[in-house]
């Protein structure tokens, strides 16, 4: 059978040139250019790698024209509604979903005793100055933690891999929690094992020093279950994206060959820009800025104005030129979790349903298709749950940690070579 290849001709020397095309699955195919410059002297030229595939993958898979995004295949709606964020990281880590209920439940129990963390990494979040974000905090953390665990430096076994991934997405709550009790100068509250993972992580952040969550004038306060639930999809929304730009970093710095938490430390960097995760924690500020319904249409004017630089947070996307299924997922939740008793703040809600709604009108939004991402609506949900605004970007990384680990173990494990990209070169 013929191969299927695509021929590049250069017109100025008639030089003919094959290259391969390279199947996959799903999506659009790939020219293989790895050997474009060898063969032709010239290299390909794409700033911010808009048409470019950095590598062969099998995590997760989106199609941003009809809002679809896969987890290992399996659509990200179908995976929230029937499992949990634990059973979501197995999906990623192993590629398959826990067998039964007890599989669930042994990792989902192993994760709640690998969250302590040494005593003297405890000691790292004191020496940061107070108000100081806790993304900065957390990826020295994270990056300090590759200190505690030098065997990772490398690995020779699946179970190696497993326990790595398996200790960071069990750490990473406890050091947000810390990093931001210390941030407000509260004595630090250790994983209760009794909880399950995402509930310890709230009451982490919540409890009182002698472990009480508070009490009323009828007993002990406790943590709802409806929070618990709130919060595991959202972690479950956040579990992996494709080649986004931290998960670009976390492979490009694993590909050198450094301790995979020096990888993730990195990617937990590139996270926290306002184009990336931390759009959550500005679309927030936005909308106490916005103040009244009744600003919306002059907001979107100034989004229209050529000569002002302002952007509307939560809107957007390299990928989705269609409505961000996960936004879709998180706005549902937020109004069944209002039905059900979280109450949102209605001011919020309404100022952003009514941008939403504006926008998705507007011939700007239309003409550049504009929607609403991930993070519009996640931040109003976060408030309901009492959860401070600096901590919404740390909350993406909890999140994401399952897709970061899968992505350095499925990097290491397919020898890629050092990541160099070239450039072109315009000084003297
Ligand atoms: N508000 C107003 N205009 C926008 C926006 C926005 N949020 N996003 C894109 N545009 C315009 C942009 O000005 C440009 O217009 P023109 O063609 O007239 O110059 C056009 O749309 C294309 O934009 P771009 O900047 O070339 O698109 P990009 O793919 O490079 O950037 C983005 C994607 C997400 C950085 C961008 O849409 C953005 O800044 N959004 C706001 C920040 C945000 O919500 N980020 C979270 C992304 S989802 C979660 C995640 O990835 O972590």
């Amino acid at each position: 059978m013929k191969k299927n290849t695509i021929t590049l001709i250069n017109n100025s020397t008639g030089e003919k040139f094959d290259f391969d095309l390279i199947e996959c699955t799903r999506g659009p195919k790939a020219i293989d250019f790895s050997k474009l410059f060898e063969r032709t002297n010239i290299f390909s030229y794409d700033p911010g790698y808009g048409s470019t595939a950095g590598c062969k993958s099998t995590i997760s898979y989106i199609d941003g024209n009809n809002s679809i995004l896969l987890y290992r295949g399996i659509p990200i709606q179908d995976l929230v509604d029937k499992y949990t964020f634990s059973d979501i990281c197995l999906l990623l880590i192993n590629g398959e979903l826990p067998k039964n209920n007890r599989e669930s439940k042994e990792f989902e129990l192993e994760l709640r005793h690998l969250g302590f963390l040494h005593e003297g990494l405890i000691n790292i979040f004191k020496a940061f100055p107070d108000g100081a974000h806790p993304m900065a905090n957390l990826s020295s953390a994270v990056g300090a933690l590759s200190t505690f665990y030098k065997d990772y430096m490398e690995i020779d076994s699946d179970e190696g891999y497993h326990m790595m991934a398996k200790r960071m997405i069990a750490k990473i709550p406890t050091l947000v929690a810390f990093s931001y009790r210390n941030s407000i100068g509260y004595p630090y509250v250790y994983p209760d094992i009794s909880r399950s993972y995402v509930e310890n992580f709230l009451y982490m952040l919540r409890a009182f020093p002698d472990g009480r969550l508070g009490m009323t004038l009828d007993g002990e306060v406790e943590i709802d279950p409806l929070e618990v639930e709130a919060l595991d999809k959202i972690f479950s929304l956040h579990a992996d994206h494709g080649q986004n730009a931290s998960t670009t970093t976390v492979r490009n710095v694993v590909s050198t060959g450094v301790h995979p938490y020096a990888a993730i430390s990195a990617g937990i960097n590139a996270l926290w820009g306002p184009s990336h995760g931390g759009a959550n924690e500005k679309v927030l500020n936005q909308l106490a800025e916005i103040g009244d319904v009744k600003n919306v249409p002059k907001f979107v004017d100034r989004v229209k104005d050529k000569n002002d630089p302002f952007r509307l947070m939560g809107f957007g996307h390299r990928v989705y030129k269609s409505y961000d299924p996960r936004a879709k997922a998180i706005k549902s939740l937020k109004d069944e979790l209002d039905k059900k008793g979280i109450k949102m703040n209605a001011r919020f809600s309404e100022i952003a349903e009514r941008l939403e709604e504006v926008a998705l009108k507007d011939e700007y939004f239309i003409e550049r298709k504009l929607y609403p991402n991930v993070d519009f609506y996640s931040g109003i949900i976060l408030t309901a749950l009492r959860i401070p605004v600096s901590l919404f970007t740390p909350i993406f990384v909890i999140g994401r940690m399952p897709g970061w680990c899968s992505q350095v173990i499925e990097h290491i494990k397919s020898g890629a070579r050092i990541t160099r990209p070239r450039q072109v070169y315009g000084g003297k």
